[in-house]
């Protein structure tokens, strides 16, 4: 079946501004009502003496929804000419955040149902917000109950202005502002001859015209570990695939364990079209691997190249439901994907008040607040900032086994990267000066141009060529290169594969901190073993790039401008890389860079190509938005 998937949509707004209503009147003019629904209701009413209302429709069904079935499953479907949609519903404020945050439903496009005559209310500000800081930049306006007001243009033109002026401040501009009837059906799916001044869409063609999010199947593989089973003397892992696509024969890692293992094979369950070569986004599947290595519910699988972060503290903007404040020192179960953790909060960075977008410090989070807080768990914590992956970038923060809270976690910062290090207490400092401030004032982003390859294949005579280059065009450059940063910094080092560990390890962190703070930084160092130069590129993925310069052993050896390769041989030097000791070629380069038959200018030119396009700005390009902080 290539059926469309189905839009996932959200209708917010304050309790009393006719979401009901609305939703009704779209299910009503899409045929989406069960046969004879609305009729039987307006029996019932006129029985009653009562008039009809929308809302009723919706109580109905939700009535009919509520026999047994849970909330996350709660979706009302309509279709429109141009595709089927998805409504999640939200009837209260604390089941639209848990529907959202917990992602089972997680929507692509909102609307927001503002009431003509009562204007703007703070409920509406706090649903635009929190949409906002779920990442939702898709919204449009139903400014409702036009009849209340005799469908006046001029307080449309002011409960507009209003409500755009307000999403603007959080960097949303909202599609359409429709001036709407819900109740008389005006502007719902066609226009209303008592708005001859307006001109946009319906309703409905507002939400034809949003677009479709990516699918999750391009994210980086994520499947959190719901269930381990046995069978016969077969373990499968259950889990539903949250992003990403898993294949057999993928090398999975196992987070926080770090154990890895290869998919043996994927089991479809009953029900499901997945193949068994493959699964994506979207599907349970359940897998077994080739070696029987420790895997628990909570764990997350992921492609040994793409896996998530793992930290003890992360850094979050919380919504804060609980009747007691949030305090420094509260203690709280966190779950993320099928992961539980216990965390403390052990700081409270700012509160922001939803209402006027304020910022103030504060040692307490009050109920439907906003803060940014630094949250720390005793055991390791798999995550991926929300903005690069929202599946494994949003927790629902519980006590006593009451939803207190949702939060969306932040970009993280460099000190949190590294793992398995022995510092402890250590608090991340903020910059005030953005990487994005540095950019703009550099016109160029900071990153790390990897160099990697043999002795003599020219990286350092390249690298220094490049730096005097960008230089004189107005770049903040160094380089860093092995034969000056082994007088110093790592004097203490030689050439076992230990030492040469260390030795790029420090030189990553050294490179990474100077492309933080604006710099281009250019490394030459032979950095002979795959594991190490991943590992520097784990500390900043977006930042760096791995440039081969690929010079065979021969012409190396030819060329061998120290000496090094004729004493190498002689058996004078030990570990010698290319005579005695590896050299492992990168796989996926940035940028192949071969020497062989091009001169030393033509080499530099092709780099200076690649580096001025992977890291100037553009004079349109756009910095900054997006991210949380
Ligand atoms: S790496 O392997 O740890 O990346 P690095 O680039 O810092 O090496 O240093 C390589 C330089 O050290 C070479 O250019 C060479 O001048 C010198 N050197 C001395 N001994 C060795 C050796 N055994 N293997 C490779 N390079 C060596």
């Amino acid at each position: 079946m290539s059926e469309v998937s189905p839009l996932k949509i959200v209708v917010v707004g304050h309790v009393d501004h006719g979401k009901s209503t609305l939703v009704g009147r779209i299910l009503d003019e899409t045929g989406a009502l069960p046969e004879g629904k609305v009729e039987y209701l307006k029996e019932v009413c006129a029985k009653r003496g009562m008039p009809f209302e929308w809302a009723f429709v919706m109580d109905a069904l939700q009535a009919e929804r509520d026999q047994g079935i849970t909330i996350d499953t709660a979706q009302i479907r309509f279709r429109t000419k141009a595709r089927p949609y998805v409504i999640i519903d939200a009837p209260g404020h604390k089941e639209f955040l848990k529907n959202m945050i917990t992602g089972a439903a997680s929507a692509e496009a909102a609307m927001l149902v503002i009431d003509a005559d009562e204007g703007v209310q703070e409920q509406s500000r706090r649903h635009g917000y929190l949409l906002h800081l779920l990442g939702l930049s898709q919204i449009a306006v139903a400014v409702n109950k036009m009849d209340l007001v005799g469908f006046s243009e001029e307080r449309f033109t002011v409960v507009k202005a209003e409500i755009v002026a307000y999403l603007a401040s959080i960097g949303v501009t909202p599609t359409h502002v429709i001036p709407v009837a819900a109740r008389g059906g005006d502007n719902i799916s066609g226009p209303s001859a008592n708005t001859p001044w307006y001109k946009g869409p319906s309703v409905l063609g507002a939400l034809d015209g949003f677009v479709a999010g990516k699918p999750a199947t391009d994210l980086p593989l994520r499947l959190p570990v719901q269930d381990i089973y046995k069978f016969d003397n077969r373990r499968i892992i259950s889990g539903r695939i949250e992003s990403g696509r898993v294949r057999v024969g993928d090398t999975l890692v196992f987070a926080p364990s770090g154990k890895t293992a290869r998919v043996a094979t994927i089991e479809a369950w009953a029900g499901s079209d997945i193949t068994h070569v493959s699964g994506g986004a979207g599907q349970s599947v359940g897998i077994t691997l080739d070696e029987q290595i420790f895997v628990e519910r909570g764990q997350v699988a992921s492609l040994v190249e793409q896996a998530p972060m793992l930290t003890h503290t992360l850094k979050a903007r919380v919504f804060w439901l609980g009747r007691q404040p949030l305090e420094v020192g509260s203690r709280l179960k966190l779950k993320l994907a099928t992961a539980e953790h216990v965390v403390e909060v052990t700081a409270i960075e700012r509160v922001i008040d939803v209402e006027d977008l304020a910022h103030h410090a504060s040692e307490v989070v009050a109920r439907n607040a906003v803060a940014e807080v630094v949250l720390r768990s005793r055991a390791l914590m798999a995550w991926d900032a929300f903005a690069v992956n929202p599946r494994l970038g949003r927790f629902v923060l519980v006590a006593d086994y009451d939803i207190v809270g949702g939060g969306v976690i932040a970009e993280p910062e460099a000190s949190q990267l590294r793992t398995g290090h022995k510092s402890t207490n250590i608090f991340a400092v903020d910059h005030k000066v953005t990487p994005d401030a540095r950019a703009l004032a550099n016109s160029h982003s900071g990153g790390v141009v990897w160099l990697t390859g043999l002795s003599g294949s020219g990286k350092s005579t390249i690298a220094m060529e490049l730096e005097r280059q960008l230089f004189r065009k107005g770049w903040q450059v160094t380089v860093l290169d092995g034969d000056n940063v082994r007088h110093g910094l790592c004097s203490d080092l030689g050439f076992s594969p230990e030492d040469r560990a260390e030795n790029i390890r420090r030189v990553g962190e050294v490179a990474h901190l100077f492309a933080k703070a604006g710099m281009l930084v250019v490394t030459a160092f032979i950095s002979p073993y795959r594991g190490d130069r991943d590992g520097v590129r784990a500390i900043d993925p977006q930042a760096f790039h791995e440039i081969f310069v690929a010079t065979g052993i021969d012409e190396c050896e030819r060329r061998d401008p120290k000496g090094l390769y004729k004493k190498a041989r002689a058996g004078q030097i030990p570990e010698f890389t290319g005579v005695s000791a590896p050299y492992e070629a990168p796989d996926k380069p940035e940028l192949h860079l071969s020497t062989e038959g091009r001169s030393i200018d033509e080499s530099v030119a092709a780099l200076l190509a690649y580096v001025e396009q992977s890291f100037s700005l553009e004079p349109r390009q756009r910095v900054g938005g997006g991210a949380f902080f």
